[in-house]
């Protein structure tokens, strides 16, 4: 075949080109279009032919290139809704999806349940109520008296009736767990014992050190003859159980309106064993909660015969146990929700 029959042979063959699929026309187009392909090598063939016959043969081959190139667009144009359906057709539905990333539980969360966990191995159960509160639940039936400092507007939330105006109010933001007590000693008849996890508000200025609202458990064990022992016991149960089995109690004496007599209660440091160090101040202990014996006042406002029964409660800061645990300085990291915080108690 002659230069010109091969250049008549390639039009036919580009007019009649056909392709089903993006696949086969790639093939055709390395078939006539690739280097290697055969317009491309109309060219070698050119460097053969005469001279005075070079403008005529030169013409005719742009001529064919430029009916192949015009004819591979239509071909890729008519592909072109076919084209995506095949990749549409290629997705696979049973894929799993991109991981979905997980959360990590809260730290306080995790020490909430770390403390209801170990109190209710020895028969508690948990009880709840609201953090709108009233006078009645918060303050008066707890024996706090009417002149009380912690009724001050400096330390409660008081809720305006109507917005803005600053009337006197019995509706508050709970400032402690104790109300859920005044509920359950209301509702329910001894034996009692509950433990009241929630969050509690007070009007501080807000720093590493305090916030205007926290959290709290507090517990409460009513029945016959509860004494004073039973708490040591307990406390000391717990403090062994959350901090390590050589933590050692102490119990100093405090005061609180609804416990007669009232403690504090410091574990040994448990970071220096007892030794003394930074942590604790070079004391040796730290303080972890509040706790005394129900006052019969108490008992009685709440309709329960303080002759028959007696009963000890205790109350603790879950930010203060997660910062003994976990050494956190800034309180504000707990309400901040940095996730560079909370990642590192991915594996708690
Ligand atoms: N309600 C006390 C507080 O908020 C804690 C407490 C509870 C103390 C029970 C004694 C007994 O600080």
């Amino acid at each position: 075949m002659n230069i010109a029959e091969q250049i008549a042979d390639l039009q036919k063959q580009v007019e009649a080109l056909k392709a089903e699929s993006a696949e086969d026309l790639e093939a055709l187009r390395i078939k006539y279009m690739s280097k290697k392909g055969a317009i491309p090598q109309l060219f070698d063939a050119f460097k053969e032919i005469p001279k005075e016959q070079k403008a005529q043969f030169g013409a005719s081959i742009n001529q064919l290139r430029q009916a192949a190139e015009a004819r591979f667009n239509e071909l890729k144009e008519q592909l072109g809704g076919a084209a995506s359906h095949a990749i549409v057709d290629k997705q696979d539905l049973t894929r799993t999806p991109d991981p979905i990333e997980l959360g990590t539980r809260h730290p306080l969360s995790l020490v909430r349940e770390e403390i209801v966990d170990i109190f209710s191995r020895i028969g508690f159960t948990v009880a709840d109520g609201p953090e709108v509160e009233d006078d009645q639940h918060v303050f008066s039936m707890l024996n706090f008296a009417p002149e009380h400092p912690a009724r001050d507007m400096q330390d409660t939330f008081f809720i305006e009736k109507e917005p803005g105006v600053q009337k006197p109010t019995d509706i508050l933001l709970r400032t402690h767990t104790s109300s859920v007590q005044t509920r359950v000693m209301t509702s329910q008849k001894p034996p009692i014992r509950v433990l009241c996890p929630g969050r509690v508000y007070r009007n501080e200025a807000i720093s590493a050190r305090a916030h205007c609202f926290f959290h709290q458990v507090e517990g409460l064990y009513i029945d016959k003859n509860v004494s004073y022992a039973d708490l040591r016991e307990v406390l000391l149960y717990f403090a062994k159980e959350m901090f390590g089995p050589d933590t050692k109690i102490r119990l100093r004496p405090s005061y609180f309106p609804f416990t007669e007599p009232s403690a504090e209660m410091d574990i040994s440091c448990h970071i220096c064993g007892g030794k003394g160090c930074a942590f604790c101040k070079g004391t040796g202990w730290v303080e972890i909660l509040g706790c005394g014996m129900v006052d019969p006042n108490v008992l009685e406002a709440c309709g329960i015969d303080s002759k028959v029964y007696t009963g000890y409660a205790f109350g603790m800061g879950v930010e203060r146990i997660a910062n003994l645990k976990y050494r956190v300085k800034d309180l504000r990291l707990f309400s901040e929700n940095d996730v560079r915080f909370l990642r590192q108690f991915e594996s708690c």
